[in-house]
């Protein structure tokens, strides 16, 4: 009804000039026709312009005022030609009637106000506080002087309206039609598409979200450590063997058979195929030697090593076990120094909580040059951790049975400001590299690290289930910032 109010008028005459007025004449409330003329604003069928009023309201004082009359015209209305009291005045008037009463009166020098004795002044006055009220409520304007007086005794408070004023608009029509979204056979035949009227192509809307594929964290993470070993000048190393002999992952890194972590509740055994087929046989004998007595200056551990114990099939417990196999293919070969690293998946039989799984990834950094030392590797560590946003580094004597000196490395986090535990480095033992068939001079300083622990200090995640694992909210896959490693 009020769409049809507002074409219909403006069909017949230029201008809606004040929509208030418009909606007080056709009996429509204002709110109403105020969003039809939104809406037909909104597809130019009329073109509207804001006007603003501003208004004045009774307060609810001025309310009284205007219904029984201002307290100074009750005040001199109760006191007689022949004059009264104060304490009896009072009394007929009520407290702040009288206070408010008096004060404006004596402004006005209606009455006179002796110490215990008032009296009138003027013989006649004149309501005018309650006369203004009474026009401001019915719509008029009283002067300027006489709001401001009631402004200032807080009788009447402003008030914004907002209307419009309507014009036809380039879109006009007398009547509005859904526009058609499509043009179709059947309007093309029955010759409707030459009226119809077609909804304009918005193309500022936003489209469908595309849904593909999205990065996890631990791979935005694990690109940008990639890219820092590159930089550095380092070889990938083929990590694509989750199945690992024990020999490759413990012998060859001169870890005793009796350690503890070669033990099934620390490591994971396969069934199927329990062992492994094929090991170098010269190698093989090589590393019964220095296991068992020795050699290279090394007195060995002293036991009866067992090659059962060496083929049987694991799932590797860290990358150090290709690192072993990358080594010894090496020392087949003239010496070349190299710089190798790996990113990839080990697994470890570890009781599941909220910074440990049972599967995770390790990085891992490893040089091999002639004589090399601690430094060197304090040097490298140093120049990858700034690398990641750490410069401060310390580091701690550590225990691997592959390397020594070993060295736990901590990292000074400015974000949390605090050291973190972030890795475990060393120099390969003589009696690892020696019977690969390395040069003598020739030494090796490593590091490792957890992909998942750098990844969850970076996305502020605190539960590593919330990171990998079943319980992963996929909206966090699908939202997660890029990875904006030590900037
Ligand atoms: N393999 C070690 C680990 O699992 C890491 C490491 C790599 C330590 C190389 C020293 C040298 O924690």
């Amino acid at each position: 009804m009020a769409e049809e109010a507002v074409l219909g008028f403006l069909e017949k005459n230029e201008e809606i000039k004040d929509s208030g007025e418009f909606a007080v004449e056709k009996g429509i409330s204002h709110e109403e026709i105020v969003n039809v003329i939104k809406s037909l604003n909104g597809f130019r069928f009329v073109d509207a312009q804001d006007i603003k009023k501003e208004r004045w309201q009774l307060t609810a004082e001025g309310k009284t005022y205007a219904a029984n009359g201002s307290p100074e015209f009750q005040l001199f209305m109760a006191v007689p030609p022949e004059g009264i009291s104060r304490v009896e005045l009072q009394k007929k008037l009520g407290d702040p009637g009288f206070k408010i009463g008096c004060q404006q009166a004596i402004k006005n020098k209606w009455v006179e106000m002796g110490k215990s004795q008032v009296s009138r002044k003027v013989a006649h006055v004149d309501d005018s506080v309650k006369d203004m009220l009474v026009k401001i409520n019915n719509g008029e304007a009283p002067n300027q002087e006489g709001i401001d007086a009631l402004k200032r005794r807080k009788l009447i408070s402003p008030q914004v309206w907002k209307g419009y004023s309507v014009k036809k608009g380039p879109n006009y029509a007398p009547k509005r039609r859904k526009p058609a979204t499509d043009l179709t056979r059947e309007n093309l035949q029955s010759g409707e598409w030459k009226d119809l009227q077609f909804k304009e192509y918005n193309f500022l809307a936003k489209g469908f979200p595309i849904e593909g594929g999205y990065l996890h964290p631990l791979l935005k993470v694990r690109r940008q450590m990639q890219m820092i070993f590159l930089q550095m000048g380092f070889e990938e190393m083929p990590t694509n063997n989750y199945v690992e002999s024990s020999f490759w992952n413990f012998d060859a890194l001169f870890q005793p058979q009796q350690h503890p972590a070669r033990d099934s509740h620390d490591t994971f055994f396969l069934k199927e195929p329990s062992t492994t087929k094929t090991l170098p046989e010269d190698y093989v004998e090589r590393v019964k030697q220095i296991h068992e007595s020795g050699g290279h200056g090394s007195r060995g551990y002293g036991y009866d090593w067992k090659r059962e114990e060496a083929n049987k099939n694991l799932l590797r417990t860290h990358t150090t076990a290709v690192s072993s196999r990358m080594l010894y293919a090496l020392a087949k070969k003239p010496f070349e120094a190299k710089r190798y690293y790996s990113i990839d998946r080990v697994f470890r039989n570890e009781a599941v909580d909220r910074t440990h799984l049972a599967e995770f990834h390790q990085i891992e950094g490893l040089i091999c040059d002639r004589g090399l030392s601690l430094g060197d590797l304090q040097g490298v560590l140093h120049d990858f951790f700034s690398r990641l946003g750490m410069s401060k580094l310390r580091f701690k004597p550590a225990y691997n049975p592959y390397t020594e000196p070993s060295m736990e490395i901590f990292g000074y986090h400015e974000g949390l400001k605090k050291w973190v535990e972030v890795g475990n480095s060393g120099m390969f033992r003589p009696e690892m590299l020696l019977p690969m068939g390395l040069p003598e001079d020739v030494t090796v300083i490593a590091w490792g690290l957890s992909l998942e622990r750098p990844t969850m200090i970076l996305y502020g995640i605190d539960n590593i289930r919330d990171l990998f694992g079943h319980k992963v909210d996929l909206g966090l896959i699908k939202s997660n910032p890029i990875c904006r490693i030590g900037l």
